[in-house]
């Protein structure tokens, strides 16, 4: 009985002791010791080839010696690459940035530091690959997104933010000689929608103050400059004192630490 146990123990030790590699543990198998081989001299991986071009950077130098970016897009745009970079969009973006780009998102909603709102006059002005350089990048709070979306993907998803945007700033000028424009108001009336369903987009307070949206010329879609919030005063209880929060962002104590 002890020997089978004995024997039974010695068999479970060779499926402990299996020869394969534990990521940041040496290894007996290579002459340096190392597990996690370096890549082989002189060869590029599948996928990391980055060549110095527009397509991979979005920049390309300028004459002063400077890296610029450009409002155009390194291969042709049909509806399918539109469509594209909509499906990715939905899928990376609009838990921050919302699906109609308004920088209000559910993860913004729930305290994340607001993001931009491509619809404010500075979002709006910038060079079209300045979108492809934030998601290749990063951006502040934002993390980079060149690992979830592939180059080709990343211009897509930039080509959709024109569209988001064309989509609240269009003009009758941008429609077709002959075709009827209809007042937003009156259409969502006729089909019995709340009164406020064509009003400005609710955004949460602090994506207004953070990001100082040109509302002035009263561009459509957007919320109204909202005075900055009183101070909070926070009572603590069993303590008379009141305590001033200075703050002006009411949800900035559930602010993820470290952020910009
Ligand atoms: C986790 C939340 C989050 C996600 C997901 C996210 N962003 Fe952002 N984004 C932000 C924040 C926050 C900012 C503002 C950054 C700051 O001010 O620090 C921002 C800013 C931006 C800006 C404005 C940069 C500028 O010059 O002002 C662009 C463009 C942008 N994001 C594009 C994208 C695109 C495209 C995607 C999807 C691939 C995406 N973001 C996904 C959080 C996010």
């Amino acid at each position: 009985m002890t020997a089978a146990l004995a024997l039974l123990g010695g068999c479970r030790q060779d499926m402990h002791d299996q020869p394969k590699m534990i990521s940041q543990r040496g290894s007996a198998f290579f002459p340096d010791g190392r597990s996690a081989r370096p890549q082989a001299a002189n060869t590029v991986a599948r996928g990391q080839l980055r060549e110095n071009s527009y397509f991979n950077t979005g920049v390309v130098l300028g004459t002063n010696g400077y890296r610029e970016e450009r409002d155009e897009m390194p291969f042709p745009v049909t509806m399918q690459v539109l469509q594209r970079g909509q499906e990715r969009y939905n899928i990376f973006c609009s838990p921050c940035h919302s699906r109609v780009g308004n920088g209000a998102g559910m993860i913004v909603q729930r305290g994340y530091k607001p993001a931009g709102n491509f619809h404010d006059s500075v979002r709006r002005s910038q060079k079209l690959s300045h979108y492809f350089y934030v998601v290749t990048n990063g951006y502040g709070a934002m993390p980079d997104y060149s690992s979830q979306l592939a180059v080709q993907d990343r211009w897509a998803v930039a080509a959709y933010i024109r569209v988001l945007q064309l989509s609240q700033a269009a003009t009758p000028a941008d429609v077709p000689a002959g075709a009827r424009v209809e007042n937003l108001k009156d259409v969502t009336e006729q089909l019995g929608y709340p009164a406020n369903f064509a009003g400005p987009w609710e955004l949460p307070l602090t994506a207004v103050n953070v990001l100082h949206p040109d509302t002035s010329q009263g561009m459509p879609g957007m919320a109204p400059a909202a005075p900055a919030p009183p101070p909070l005063v926070v009572q603590t209880p069993g303590q008379a004192a009141a305590k001033t929060k200075t703050s002006s962002n009411p949800s900035s104590g559930r602010q993820p630490q470290g952020m910009k």
